[in-house]
């Protein structure tokens, strides 16, 4: 696995298109676009690691599947009353499917599904304490007590937001949320702004390579079918409207952020972190995707068969 990962790395560090670091959050846009790290977490507790992997980025949506996660917990099947689980074929950011579905988000990784489910999980707290919450279970899963929020990204997504808070007064003026707009808002905007290593990240997705069982730790985080599920979901929402192509591409499980980070889930397998912060032109990571269809290729790891 180090000699597989290494080949990967080398590779990416020598690609001249690299794709355009998100610039429509500016802190994130100050991000060297040089940098790849990618890490592979086994079940038996192995991390491999090449490249950057240590360096901390802006997991951005990829913690939609976390506050995902939490939301199924506290509310079960009641989700579904929030937000759908079909692809969306749009744009994360997307507004157009909105109008015509009553304010009823497609699925929870767009943006507007995952503004849906913060207010689903704030449940009347302070946004500060939801927060807590979500840094606590993130801290939980991956069995690191340092991770934290960037709040200069959290400044830098708040003071560009208009999208975002259209999304969110949108689905509000179909009387969908129980907060005040800007508490769910913040919140998001904050989540969003978790950083996090290809270590910690592949660390943190374990439990949904053992059927809801971090087996390194030992930790019960949901149960099978729970895990089964968020899993499906990933591979048909995770990547928005490129997830057909990385189904094709790639063939697992993944969630992608604006950080140019996506987190892959090999079922039996392996927790895959990967990191380099170009997008292609729907906003996952270029360099990301390459190097996961690599590893797929040499590990015969695709959910589809090799
Ligand atoms: O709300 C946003 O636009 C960002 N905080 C997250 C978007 C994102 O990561 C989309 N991913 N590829």
């Amino acid at each position: 696995m180090q000699d597989i990962i290494d080949d990967i790395c080398a590779t990416m560090k020598d690609r001249s298109e690299r794709g355009q670091v998100a610039n429509y959050i500016p802190q994130l846009a100050c991000v060297n676009p040089g940098q790849f790290g990618i890490s592979v977490a086994l079940p038996n507790g192995q991390v491999f690691s090449a490249g950057d992997a240590a360096t901390l980025f802006s997991i951005q949506s990829i913690s939609k599947l976390f506050t995902l996660t939490i939301a199924l917990g506290k509310l079960g099947d009641a989700v579904w009353s929030r937000v759908g689980r079909e692809p969306s074929g749009d744009p994360f950011n997307s507004i157009v499917q909105l109008e015509h579905e009553s304010g009823k988000p497609r699925n929870p990784f767009i943006n507007a599904g995952a503004i849906a489910i913060v207010d689903a999980i704030m449940m009347g707290h302070q946004p500060k304490e939801t927060l807590a919450e979500i840094l606590q279970f993130v801290r939980f899963i991956a069995n690191d007590s340092s991770i934290g929020i960037d709040e200069k990204v959290a400044l830098s997504e708040l003071q560009t937001g208009d999208r975002n808070a259209s999304l969110a007064h949108f689905m509000a003026s179909f009387g969908r949320f129980k907060n005040p707009v800007d508490c769910v808002l913040g919140t998001y905007f904050h989540h969003c702004s978790i950083s996090m290593s290809c270590q910690q990240l592949a660390q943190a997705g374990l439990f949904l390579v053992s059927d809801g069982i971090n087996l390194s730790t030992g930790a019960r985080v949901v149960s099978a079918q729970r895990a089964r599920r968020i899993n499906s979901l990933m591979l048909m929402c995770g990547h928005y409207d490129g997830s057909g192509e990385f189904a094709y591409r790639v063939g697992l499980p993944g969630k992608s952020g604006v950080g140019g980070g996506i987190l892959a889930v090999a079922p039996g397998k392996a927790s895959i972190a990967v990191w380099s912060p170009g997008l292609d032109s729907i906003g996952n990571s270029k360099l990301g995707t390459e190097a996961l269809e690599m590893l797929v290729q040499r590990t015969g790891w695709s959910v589809f068969g090799h």
